[in-house]
């Protein structure tokens, strides 16, 4: 057999590769932490006014430079060029001369000073794609005064101005692209209204994502999930007035409806002719924020999913009406108890200590990890038939059948400012979640975040989420150089990436031998960086070489023997100079189960 590609799957192939390498270089990174009081610089600016300029702003009557340059060039709109997945070359080269047409404008009106900026980008849109001028002005107006409050920072200002008890002036809380609202800062972030949340723009939103989720899903499967565990956190709810809540409320096949003082206390149920599609079965687990923020919508959720069982329709259709029965069926218990789908951690307690668990090395087999998020997050809320409220009731054996069920576990992911490998609550949640439903489905479930900031939602694989945030971030010199030059902090903030990278691997095994390889090469083997690592913090730099080698103790990683020699090498080095006692333990390095091997020896199996 000829196993040679033909010609036409050799440039599909190239066009694949042409496609992921624009999704690296596009996406947006941090480089570099912010330093309060100090005012963003020029490239960062050009780089977050053209994504603000990417979107439709509707409240503003203001439409994406990017649809405006398409438009004007007799393209496609911009959002279909970028939706076509396997494009054309000449679809592509169209894609990049209209984003080639905004970087350009963006960066003519940022090298401009004065009044005159906007007018010169506005005239050379007209020139090079016809953009209609009274179009691109209003654009122009808002990236104007977003550019003169990025230039300038109260922070400091308002910080001593609070310390003296003085007012400081109310602003939103969300992230600069979502809604630029947010500028200036160094205001007094405000919050939400819980009743106004799944807002009207977040309903809009949420449709495509949720869709795209249950394609993906279909595309890899063969058809939608019948119940997906969904992540719902509180910060990222207030930032998009209730995205993920929406996306919950829509693969349950409901609308939230408002009562006349406009607050979303009901639900509307979407006929399943219109919905064209089963009801999905969706297991909320909530943070400890999100409860404490949100109770009338915790009751909005376990409302939809009640009002969802009971409908008079076939189970092949609505898949929380079969499992509801069947949990009856197979028990006896009341519908009050099949039915609950929204959990958390018990009153006045927070998160999942998944992530101590991770960092602090203190476990042996990868299920005590997902045994631990059961543990936290086991509590029900909701209120029951006769509308008692059972809110924080432990209730281990329910989230249990819940999510022996669950096929795919998924988070919303809204933000380009912290990605999974940014923190460790991405992995304690979705990776704990997914540990839990590995053991108790014995089955891994499918793992899928969204991306939905990107102007086309996008809805990736774990897997994918972890290489694209990788190559961006601890692969790329623009970030991790980016985070050299604060020092001890940047340090800690390069390991603290390497580690929340490991803790795919421990809830998830989401992380493939190159991404260690390369992370070894760049920090660790490369002399002259494990110098300047050293330097500026050893401590870190020590945890990094660190989680390397119990990547590789605990199998996550078949490392090169050679490798794993030079690590160990600096490690004891690194050692011996910070705790000068050879052998002694390493921060995060050691267990009751896994311990570092011994210099210059290969691990245990
Ligand atoms: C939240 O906003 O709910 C949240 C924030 C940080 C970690 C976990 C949850
Ligand atoms: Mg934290």
């Amino acid at each position: 057999m000829n196993d040679r590609p033909t010609n036409e799957e050799r440039d599909r192939r190239v066009m694949d590769l042409y496609e992921r390498l624009l999704e690296i270089e596009q996406r947006l990174i941090p480089t570099g932490m912010h330093v309060f009081g100090h005012p963003s610089n020029n490239r960062e600016i050009v780089d977050l006014l053209r994504m603000v300029a990417s979107f439709d702003r509707p409240e503003l009557g203001i439409r994406a430079l990017t649809d405006l340059v398409a438009e004007g060039l007799s393209l496609s709109p911009y959002t279909t060029l970028l939706k076509e997945t396997n494009a054309s070359e000449r679809r592509l080269m169209e894609r990049e001369r209209v984003e080639a047409i905004v970087r350009d404008s963006i960066a003519l009106f940022t090298s401009t000073t004065g009044i005159g900026a906007a007018d010169e980008a506005v005239s050379f849109l007209v020139e090079q794609a016809s953009v209609p001028a009274a179009e691109s002005r209003k654009v122009f107006a808002m990236l104007s005064r977003l550019r003169e409050q990025l230039e300038t920072s109260g922070e400091l200002d308002s910080l001593v101005r609070a310390l003296r008890g003085e007012y400081i002036e109310p602003g939103p809380g969300a992230d600069i692209i979502q809604n630029p609202a947010i500028l200036p800062t160094g205001r007094n972030t405000q919050a939400v209204n819980p009743y106004t949340v799944p807002s009207p723009g977040a309903i809009k939103r949420a449709g495509p994502v949720a869709e795209a989720l249950l394609d993906r899903h279909v595309k890899e499967a063969g058809r939608p999930p019948e119940t997906i565990a969904m992540v719902l956190w509180g910060i990222d709810n207030i930032k998009t007035e209730g995205e993920a809540v929406a996306q919950a409320l829509w693969l349950l096949g409901v609308a939230p409806q408002r009562d006349a003082l406009n607050r979303a206390t009901g639900v509307e149920v979407i006929p399943l002719d219109v919905l064209g599609r089963p009801r999905i079965d969706v297991v909320m687990t909530v943070s400890g924020i999100f409860r404490d923020l949100f109770g009338t919508t915790m009751a909005l959720l376990d409302l939809a999913v009640r009002t969802v069982a009971a409908l008079d329709e076939p189970t092949g259709m609505n898949y929380v009406k079969r499992h509801v029965e069947e949990h009856i069926a197979d028990t006896g218990c009341s519908f009050d108890e099949a039915v609950v789908r929204v959990f958390s951690n018990a009153a006045g307690n927070y998160g999942t200590n998944v992530n101590f668990m991770v960092l602090d090395s203190q476990w042996e087999d990868s299920r005590e990890l997902g045994d631990l998020f059961v543990t936290r997050k086991c509590f029900a809320y909701g209120r029951d038939s006769r509308g008692r409220n059972f809110d924080g009731r432990e209730a281990r054996a329910l989230l249990e059948r819940a999510l022996a069920r669950v096929e795919v576990t998924y988070q919303n992911i809204d933000t380009t400012e912290i990605g999974i490998t940014d923190v460790d609550h991405y992995f304690e949640y979705l990776g704990g979640v997914s540990r839990a439903v590995e053991k108790l489905a014995k089955a891994r479930p499918r793992i899928y975040l969204s991306d939905t900031l990107s102007p086309n939602a996008k809805v990736r694989t774990l897997e994918e989420t972890v290489r694209l945030e990788t190559r961006t971030k601890a692969l790329n010199p623009k970030w991790y150089e980016g985070m050299l030059k604060h020092g001890f902090s940047g340090v800690a903030e390069i390991e603290h990436q390497v580690t929340n990278t490991f803790g795919w691997s421990a809830t998830a095994d989401a992380v493939p031998d190159w991404i260690y390889d390369r992370v070894a090469e760049t920090y660790v083997l490369d002399e002259e960086m494990l110098d300047r690592l050293h330097s500026f913090n050893p401590h870190a730099a020590r945890s990094l070489v660190g989680r390397l080698l119990e990547a590789s103790g605990r199998g996550f990683w078949s490392a090169d023997p050679a490798v794993l020699e030079r690590l160990q090498d600096a490690f004891a080095g690194l050692e011996d100079e910070l705790e000068g006692v050879r052998g002694s333990r390493g921060a995060g390095v050691q267990s009751s189960s896994f311990s570092l091997p011994a210099r210059k020896q290969q691990p245990e199996g």
